[in-house]
């Protein structure tokens, strides 16, 4: 078991490139089943999660594969049309797969996501649009889906981002006009629509509620560059506010971190935002103060992805600030640990209240899920001494070389074998 060491204390400098967004590359490998050429991904970044969808391609019959930061998919052998349930398992959005293996075969059988360290992740919004595109499914000890999306309304109840994409895949690869309605507006699904546009899809409406399908044109391959992740350049900057110094990052649109900025200029930063990078400056003699509430919602409202790192900087803060999550049940579970830490933090159901403390204190902590455990190494090098960080494999499956960009950033920090 590896596990990490943060030495605290020493502020931020630097300047570095931000890795492709793993919730993009994830629905565009999907979206790979629909292509009848080869297909080139650039700016992918080399992840677990990553590695388990390219596992869920090969099994499916096509050829894929990673050298770097590129992955080549070559669909045409594809035929498979089940995912099996350790697959299903090891990778909580490997549902994303539904619409276009059930588009590409006429038949799709998959095992349930299950729950996942968020709390409960129900599938109703995705199986209610493959419905509403006149496809037959059934669970019986999973799930089984029959016959050809041949187009029609979806109506999300909710602006799922998985289940809008399952939506547009599934529409893409059948026939017939399909409208989604109440569509998620998050900036990857912009980027799956570009991507299947590139290889002459017709879908429109991406970034807006309601986006539109043509479907029955048959796709290409192509060349795609995928866009830069958002959550791990807010993951930095939190870094960055915790630690003080300057952290300037390119590769991501400071578009889509707005609400985040906001949050990090109203605690005292100096943020400046450009076409062609976001900066952020804080003098680390000079606290951080509390920020206005903060409420997650879904884009472009506070990403809840973004939540964890935002309040461990927070966490060390001159007043209090107020987090409401209202997208997962379960998305404090970095609280006990940065609580170890020295902060001050109570909880009751959704809301968390974190009362700022002039310096956390260094400690050893687990990551217990993903952006928890960006949180609590952005908590670490605010803090005073050194923290030893494992639960590593939750970070990996969304960080690439996690301690290398803070390295890069000029933090002092390790990877070790326990
Ligand atoms: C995606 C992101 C994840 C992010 C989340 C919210 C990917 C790979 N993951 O996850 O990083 O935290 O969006 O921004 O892109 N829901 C239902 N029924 C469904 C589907 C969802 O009730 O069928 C609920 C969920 O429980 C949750 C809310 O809808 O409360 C939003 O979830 P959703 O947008 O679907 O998240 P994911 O696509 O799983």
């Amino acid at each position: 078991m590896s596990v990490m060491y943060l030495r605290g204390g020493v502020p931020l400098e630097g300047e570095l490139a931000v890795h492709g967004a793993k919730n993009s590359v994830l629905p565009i490998l999907a979206a790979c089943l629909l292509a009848r050429g080869p297909v080139k991904l650039t700016n992918c970044p080399r992840l677990t999660d990553v590695t388990v969808a390219l596992g869920i391609l090969r099994r499916l019959g096509c050829q894929a594969w990673q050298e770097g930061s590129t992955i080549w998919v070559d669909p045409s052998g594809a035929a498979g049309s089940a995912i099996s349930e350790d697959q299903m398992r090891s990778m909580r959005s490997s549902i994303i797969f539904l619409g276009p293996l059930l588009a590409r075969t006429g038949e799709a059988h998959l095992t349930y996501p299950g729950g996942c360290e968020l709390g409960p992740r129900p599938i109703d919004l995705h199986l209610a649009a493959i419905r509403a595109m006149g496809c037959e499914v059934t669970e019986d000890r999973g799930i089984h889906c029959q016959g050809r999306p041949r187009g029609g309304e979806v109506q999300l109840a909710l602006p799922s981002v998985g289940a809008t994409e399952n939506a547009m895949l599934c529409a893409v690869g059948g026939t017939g006009t399909t409208t989604i309605v109440n569509a998620a507006r998050e900036p990857e699904i912009g980027d799956l629509q570009s991507f299947l546009n590139g290889l002459g899809a017709s879908v429109r409406g991406a970034g807006s509620s309601t986006i539109t399908v043509e479907g029955g044109r048959p796709l290409s391959g192509g060349e795609f560059h995928i866009m830069g992740d958002r959550i791990v350049a807010a993951t930095l900057l939190s870094a960055g506010a915790a630690a003080g110094g300057r952290v300037r990052l390119r590769g991501v649109d400071w578009r889509h971190l707005a609400t985040v900025l906001s949050v990090f200029h109203q605690a005292g930063c100096r943020v400046e935002s450009r076409l062609e990078y976001v900066e952020l400056e804080r003098d680390r003699w000079v606290p951080l103060r509390g920020a206005p509430t903060i409420r997650t919602a879904p884009y472009p409202g506070f990403p809840t992805d973004a939540q964890a790192p935002v309040m461990a900087a927070l966490a060390a803060s001159q007043g209090c600030t107020l987090f409401v999550e209202t997208m997962f049940d379960s998305r404090y579970r970095h609280v006990p640990e940065l609580i170890r830490m020295g902060a001050d933090i109570t909880t009751e159901g959704r809301v968390a209240l974190v009362r700022g403390v002039e310096r956390l204190h260094g400690a050893r902590v687990e990551a217990s899920d993903l952006r928890g455990g960006g949180a609590l190494a952005a908590a670490a090098l605010g803090a005073e001494g050194t923290t030893v960080l494992s639960g590593l494999h939750h970070i990996d499956r969304g960080y690439e070389g996690l301690e290398e960009m803070l390295q890069r950033l000029g933090a002092n920090v390790e990877r070790r074998e326990a």
